[in-house]
């Protein structure tokens, strides 16, 4: 989106859930470009989280768009629910979605954004075939379940590797066609940020790192370089 220019995504998952909306203005205010909410089953990540109640709840607080990250099992369920709610992009693991194309699909009809997301275990050529059809790829830096994590530095390689094959494939960046972002999600700091921009990343999900700082403003400024 955007040009691919660089987008800055505070993840909720370390935001204070009894000031959501106030936390969610306060990033607003301090220059984030979209909202990041993590939606977690206990099934495909060992943890539970949010689902559409809270995207809806957050919808209400912002005009940023949702970027709404599916940590879950049979994401095909549950897709259109989230886009209800306000997703305004959806993203699913292609570890766990039972049918890629048809999921990629599903997001389009319910008016929301596709994207897909490779752990850190998966080799990034698994969602070559789908470039051209979703608006996003999410490069995971830790393994998916909780926030506060270190930067897994094997994600680097496969950033490269992503913003090359974008780069040599001509067909996603003619005429009108806006080439995939890539986003970069876990233990993102201002010094791993420096290095996932350089490797080519273009969107940066961060949570600790602003939420647990004093100064939000402050912090995205410094994720920006
Ligand atoms: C991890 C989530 C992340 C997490 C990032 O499973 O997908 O979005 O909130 O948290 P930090 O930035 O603290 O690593
Ligand atoms: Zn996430």
């Amino acid at each position: 989106m955007k040009g691919n220019k660089l987008l800055i995504a505070p993840s909720l998952l370390s935001a204070d859930f009894t000031r959501l909306a106030e936390e969610i203005a306060a990033v607003e205010r301090a220059g984030a470009d979209l909202i990041h909410v993590d939606v977690m089953d206990g099934h495909f990540v060992p943890n539970i989280t949010v689902g559409p109640l809270i995207v809806k709840a957050a919808r209400k607080a912002t005009k940023l768009p949702l970027d709404v990250h599916l940590m879950i099992e049979n994401p095909d369920r549950f897709i259109p629910d989230f886009a209800r709610a306000g997703a305004d992009i959806i993203t699913i693991h292609v570890e766990t979605s039972k049918n890629l194309d048809e999921d990629i699909e599903l997001i389009k009809m319910n008016g929301a954004q596709p994207g897909v997301v490779v752990n850190p275990a998966t080799p990034v050529e698994s969602i070559f075939r789908v470039l051209d059809k979703v608006n996003m790829v999410l490069l995971m830096s830790v393994s998916p379940g909780f926030a506060g994590q270190k930067f897994m530095p094997e994600v680097l390689e496969k950033i490269r590797k992503l913003r090359e094959k974008i780069t040599n494939s001509p067909h996603l960046n003619e005429g009108n066609n806006m080439p995939p972002d890539i986003e970069v999600d876990g233990g993102i700091t201002p010094e791993t940020a420096k290095l996932v921009i350089k490797a080519g990343a273009n969107v940066l999900v961060a949570g600790s790192s602003i939420f647990y700082s004093k100064d939000y403003a402050a912090a995205i400024k410094g994720l920006r370089g």
